[in-house]
């Protein structure tokens, strides 16, 4: 008797956690792939997309870790009679296109808004948020960029000059996307973009996001990429497994950026816990550019399962330390010259007890892949303009 009371007991509390295997977390990690947006923008096309995936897995970038191939603004066509909307020439065949970036062992992404139209004043989804969604599982999309753009005209007329009803207008407007996918039946990972409006970061994950943009777009270069991720300042208690903080795409391998600015924008992404998409042309991948996107020592941090935002811990001039804690009780810390001259921190301590490192604990240089063993804080760091210090202390 005693034994069946002790099984049924267990099988009472083993049910919740089966359920919970059965349906796995969404962006339990943030989410990593590549997006159409940065280089190719309004250009983009089926075949592209194809280029795209193939070069995903041909360069290595799957097996690190870049899974979603995301088509984002100008596929949309117009709506037929009963409201279903078609792509556009660009993409004859959006279910073609599903099947064979699966078969690549990859996921689907697409963009849509809550307005009437979207911010290249497409088709968006505003009145047909059910059967957009259905339209997009029927496809097999695994995930959905709503960006509101077109939804701030409806709210400017719908309560002119009233703030916080123009806010309630948008949280329901995410709300209503959230719930259509989620009767879909099919997982799909949604990403609010509305540039940090309303600080989202408070109400993001309540409305279903699993990521939300902080900012405005980012720009191929460095002073954007030091603006956003100092807008990050604080944010870090908002993020956590499935639900985080996107300081938008990355720009690594686009414009003039050198070599040091493009590891301290994916260093500092990977502090940040920001979802990782590439936004760069795959097809003029270089060593260098693979190097940066695919070194797994950053892409773990990244990815680390406890999931928790770096903070920043000091800041002397143009010089930034930001600390993470990190799941085997290590933490990464990043030293970051902001500035334009080569930075001596001859005076400056590392701020290790500040930034959660205890004694004994060892470094290892990330991006340089060298061991450094238990320094202390009068360790000297030199770095070059807009160069970052990515240390991984473990115990
Ligand atoms: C912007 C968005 C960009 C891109 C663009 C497409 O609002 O922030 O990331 O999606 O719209 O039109």
């Amino acid at each position: 008797m005693r034994r069946l009371a002790l099984s049924l007991i267990a099988l009472v509390t083993l049910l919740p956690v089966a359920r919970a295997q059965s349906k796995p977390m969404l962006a339990a990690t943030p989410p990593m792939g590549w997006n159409s947006w940065n280089w190719f923008a309004g250009k983009v096309t089926q075949e592209d997309v194809k280029q795209a995936a193939d070069l995903i897995v041909s360069s290595g970038m799957r097996d690190a870790g870049y899974v979603y191939v995301n088509i984002d603004d100008t596929w949309e066509g117009k709506r037929d009679a009963s409201g279903v909307l078609h792509t556009n020439e660009k993409f004859p065949d959006m279910k073609g296109l599903a099947d064979y970036v699966h078969s690549k062992g990859l996921k689907l992404g697409i963009y849509s808004g809550p307005g009437d139209q979207t911010c290249a004043h497409y088709e968006a989804s505003l009145g047909h948020e059910q059967q957009d969604a259905d339209l997009y599982a029927s496809w097999g999309i695994d995930y959905l960029k709503y960006d509101l753009c077109g939804f701030r005209t409806k709210m400017n007329a719908d309560a002119p000059n009233d703030k916080l009803k123009q806010n309630a207008m948008m949280r329901d407007a995410y709300m209503k996307m959230h719930d259509a996918l989620v009767k879909t039946g099919r997982p799909i990972v949604y990403s609010l973009c509305q540039y940090g409006f309303d600080s989202v970061w408070q109400w993001g994950a309540e409305v279903g996001g699993n990521l939300w943009r902080t900012t405005d777009d980012v720009k191929e270069n460095f002073p954007s990429i030091a603006l956003i991720a100092n807008s990050n300042v604080g944010l870090g208690k908002y993020a956590g497994p499935g639900h985080w903080n996107d300081p938008d795409m990355l720009e690594v391998g686009n414009g003039k950026l050198t070599l040091d600015e493009n590891r301290t924008h994916m260093g500092m992404w990977a502090m940040l816990a920001a979802p990782l998409l590439a936004g760069n042309n795959l097809t003029k991948l270089t060593s260098e550019i693979t190097g940066v996107l695919t070194n797994r020592e950053v892409i773990a941090i990244d990815q680390d399962s406890l999931g928790r935002q770096a903070e920043r811990v000091y800041q002397e001039g143009p010089v930034q330390i930001w600390s993470r804690p990190l799941a085997d009780g290590g933490r990464a810390l990043a030293i970051i010259n902001f500035g334009e001259d080569t930075t001596f921190l001859r005076g400056i301590p590392l701020h290790l007890k500040e930034a959660g490192v205890t004694t004994g604990m060892k470094a290892r240089d990330v991006w340089a892949a060298k061991d450094l063993g238990a320094i202390k804080d009068d360790y000297k760091v030199v770095l070059r303009r807009h160069e970052m210090l990515l240390l991984r202390f473990s115990k």
